[in-house]
């Protein structure tokens, strides 16, 4: 498993307003549909083109364009539906699947409650959408779904991880092609499952229901 932090001031500027208490839903909304395209930029570098010929107003030339089959897109309801529009923007042709996982607040064992995903993912690159990586439960499940349908490879995008977290999803995955996307990897989990120092509840400040 490849594992990429995301190391730039401008991405680290966007962390710190997204985590600070005081950050209202709109604005937050607005960051983290701005932090998933910068991540993005990292997180397709191994996305699939293939040749093509094309002519400029000047003379003929070769580019690339994505291969068949598209790339799927997958946010993992609720918040990763926060950081779909930051992804399709930057690959407005990617197919857009759905996963619905709830964490439960006592256990902390992710439950499936929806899911939108083609049945046969075989030969597709998968990207899944999560803002928060914490016991890896979710993003597991989301990544076991994936390659179980077939998916060649599979790279997930956070917004912050645990280091529990990404321990508890290098284990699971073994030698299966997956790479994780982090905006910041954070100090802990408390007692509570929580990120520290984290943003709080990242589907509750998205949607406003604090
Ligand atoms: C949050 C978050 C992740 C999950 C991370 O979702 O968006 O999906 O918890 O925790 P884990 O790594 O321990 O599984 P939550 O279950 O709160 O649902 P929500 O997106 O509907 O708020
Ligand atoms: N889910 C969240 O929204 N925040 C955390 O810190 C952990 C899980």
């Amino acid at each position: 498993m490849r594992v990429h932090v995301a190391n730039h001031p401008l991405i680290t500027h966007k962390l710190t307003v997204l985590r600070d208490e005081r950050t209202p839903s709109p604005m937050f909304r607005q960051l983290v549909e701005e932090l998933v395209t910068l991540l993005a930029y990292e997180a397709t570098r191994n996305v699939h083109v293939e040749p093509i010929a094309i002519r400029t107003p000047v003379t003929e030339t070769t580019g690339v364009r994505l291969s068949e089959p598209r790339p799927l897109v997958v946010p993992i309801l609720r918040a990763g539906l926060g950081m779909l529009e930051g992804m399709v923007k930057l690959m407005p042709t990617a197919e857009v699947g759905f996963l619905g996982m709830l964490r439960d607040e006592v256990t902390l064992q992710p439950a499936t409650y929806a899911e939108r995903l083609p049945d046969d993912l075989s030969d597709r690159q998968c990207f899944v959408l999560d803002p928060m990586l914490a016991t890896g439960g979710s993003l597991g499940a989301a990544i076991d779904f994936l390659f179980a349908r077939g998916a060649q490879d599979v790279t997930a995008i956070c917004i912050l991880g645990a280091p529990e977290g990404v321990a508890a999803i290098e284990k699971q995955v073994g030698d299966r092609d997956v790479t994780l996307v982090l905006g910041a990897l954070d100090e802990r989990l408390n007692e509570k499952g929580y990120i520290v120092p984290g943003l709080g509840d990242a589907g509750d400040r998205l949607y406003g229901t604090v």
